[in-house]
């Protein structure tokens, strides 16, 4: 079977792909620091395995002995979806220091330990496609959302740049670039958000949020966990260095 590693898995989107992967018949190794949730996956029934490497991907030593314990395991890894990441919200004038460095450690420099370990054993397998999470913001300006805006601008030109060194030995490498989900890092934002501005109530900040989106809804973490799928499968063959919006018309505004 094919192996997917996917980070940041336990919950979420990254979730949603791994069960996507694994019902479409991959061996999936779920990097991850939530050591619960990612067991609960492991315990799930798809054709594929779900295998848990408790790793924080702030480390590239231990993204490096993740991805090797994976390959030894399940061969070479077939696909990489590099997902973990973090938000906290702050406007410029109370950004923390603590803060600029987790989301940058986190999103940026995370992404690029795991592409590092992982890369060396698509080009000895001669094949290999990998897909970074970005986000809107890579098209967007979001207030309080600078640290995190500027993380997934990183990401956004990793895949550009890795696609282009990666392409000769038959790797492809693409973003994918989702307006706001439902997911627990959401539901944490917008229960904030609801106190801060509209009395303790998250519902009316999920309203608001709703109403910037043509499609007139929210994501669910299935729909993004489908591009995911697509474009590192044969479907998407011609497609490296894409920047892919997966947003309800957000960013078409
Ligand atoms: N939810 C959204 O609206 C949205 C929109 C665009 C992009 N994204 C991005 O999608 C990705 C997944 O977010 P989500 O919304 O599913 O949130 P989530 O909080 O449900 O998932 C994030 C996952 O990353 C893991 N993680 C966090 N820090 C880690 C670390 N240091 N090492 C390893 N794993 C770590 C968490 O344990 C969790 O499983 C993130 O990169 C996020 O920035 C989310």
């Amino acid at each position: 079977m094919p192996l997917a590693i996917i980070t940041g898995g336990a919950t979420g989107i990254g979730a949603a792909a791994v069960r996507k992967y694994a019902s479409e018949g991959y061996d999936v190794a779920l990097l991850d620091i939530e050591k619960e949730a990612s067991l609960a996956l492991c315990n799930e029934a798809h054709s594929g395995s779900v295998t848990f490497y408790e790793t924080d991907v702030r480390s590239r030593k231990a993204v490096q002995s993740a991805v090797s314990k994976a390959a030894d395991q399940f061969g070479a890894p077939t696909v990489l979806f590099s997902n973990a990441g973090i938000q906290r919200l702050s406007s410029l004038f109370d950004l923390k220091a603590e803060d600029i460095d987790a989301i940058i450690d986190i999103n940026l420099k995370g992404t690029l330990y795991v592409v590092a370990a992982v890369a060396p054993h698509m080009r000895d397998a001669g094949e290999g496609s990998i897909v970074l999470m970005a986000s809107d913001q890579v098209f967007a300006g979001k207030p309080g959302s600078i640290a995190y805006g500027a993380s997934k601008g990183g990401v956004a030109q990793l895949a550009k740049s890795l696609s282009v060194e990666l392409s000769p030995l038959g790797i492809r490498v693409n973003a994918i670039c989702p307006a706001t989900v439902k997911t627990p890092l959401t539901d944490k934002i917008f229960t904030d958000l609801g106190n801060k501005h509209y009395d303790g109530d998250a519902e009316a900040a999920w309203k608001a949020e709703t109403d910037t989106i043509p499609l007139g809804r929210i994501a669910s973490p299935e729909e993004i966990a489908n591009i995911v799928y697509f474009l590192s499968s044969a479907e998407a063959s011609f497609m490296t260095g894409a920047l892919v919006p997966v947003d309800g018309g957000f960013t078409a505004q």
